[in-house]
């Protein structure tokens, strides 16, 4: 019989459908996810070190990514019961950095098949050929893909940069511009690159409330508190 095979997915493509059992029901993704942002990520195995500590973290800054419209989805290629037994004894037994008795309520869906951990890249053979890598994708309310970062096996994500990203996107979408390097809400941001000869020379001689390193290179004030009322309704 034919292998199937399995093209990456890219940043603009619409998800990829599948159905799932999870630690919280079966789920239709991303179908159920409409109107919300969600970030869908790999982890190798339960009941690893690493891991054990990005799911701490993750379900202790659940609430945090749910105030800005994104909701959390887990996979492992692990099955049910060892994911219903894995997050019982993180609940139960693991205090790490302070944080403690810590409840994961979002989804973790179970994959022993492989088939969304291959739909998704998540397989990577150079890694391993058994265990995803930690992949991260950022889907917006209407099901595309935003943004997609993988780490290897040895190396835990930055949780900080995570949320950045979320937001990040947020910000670019809500004020149509576009977000320079190390940018955090409260940075300057960059405006369209002008578009005419016109709008150019208008920016260089300083008509304008932008700064402008060059005509193509112009930023503009946009205060944390707009950003965080935009993207949090706060
Ligand atoms: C971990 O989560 O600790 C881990 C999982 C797979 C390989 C290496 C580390």
């Amino acid at each position: 019989m034919e292998e199937k095979t399995y093209s990456m997915p890219r940043i603009g493509d619409k998800a990829p459908e599948f159905k799932a059992v999870t630690t919280q029901g079966n789920i239709n993704f991303p179908a159920d996810y409409s109107g919300s942002w969600v970030i869908l990520f790999s982890h190798p195995a339960d009941f690893t070190p690493v891991c054990t500590s990005e799911f701490i973290t993750f379900a202790s800054l659940e609430k945090k990514f749910n105030e800005a419209n994104c909701k959390l989805v887990g996979l492992s290629v692990d099955g049910l019961y060892s994911h219903i037994a894995w997050l019982r004894t993180i609940k139960e037994k693991i205090e790490y950095k302070g944080m403690k008795n810590v409840e994961v309520n979002f989804p973790l869906i179970e994959d022993i098949t492989m088939e969304v951990a291959k739909t998704y890249g998540m397989l990577q053979p150079g890694e391993s050929s058994t265990k995803a890598v930690r992949a991260v994708f950022f889907i917006d309310p209407k099901g595309i893909i935003r943004t997609i970062i993988y780490y290897p096996l040895s190396l835990g994500r930055n949780f900080d940069e995570l949320y950045r990203v979320l937001i990040g996107l947020q910000t670019a979408d809500a004020f149509s511009v576009a977000l320079p390097a190390d940018w955090r809400p409260g940075d300057d941001v960059i405006v369209p690159t002008a578009g005419s000869c016109g709008v150019a020379k208008e920016r260089m001689e300083n008509k304008t409330e932008m700064k402008c390193y060059d005509w193509f290179f112009c930023t503009k004030k946009l205060d944390k508190e707009d950003v965080f009322k935009t993207v949090l309704k706060k």
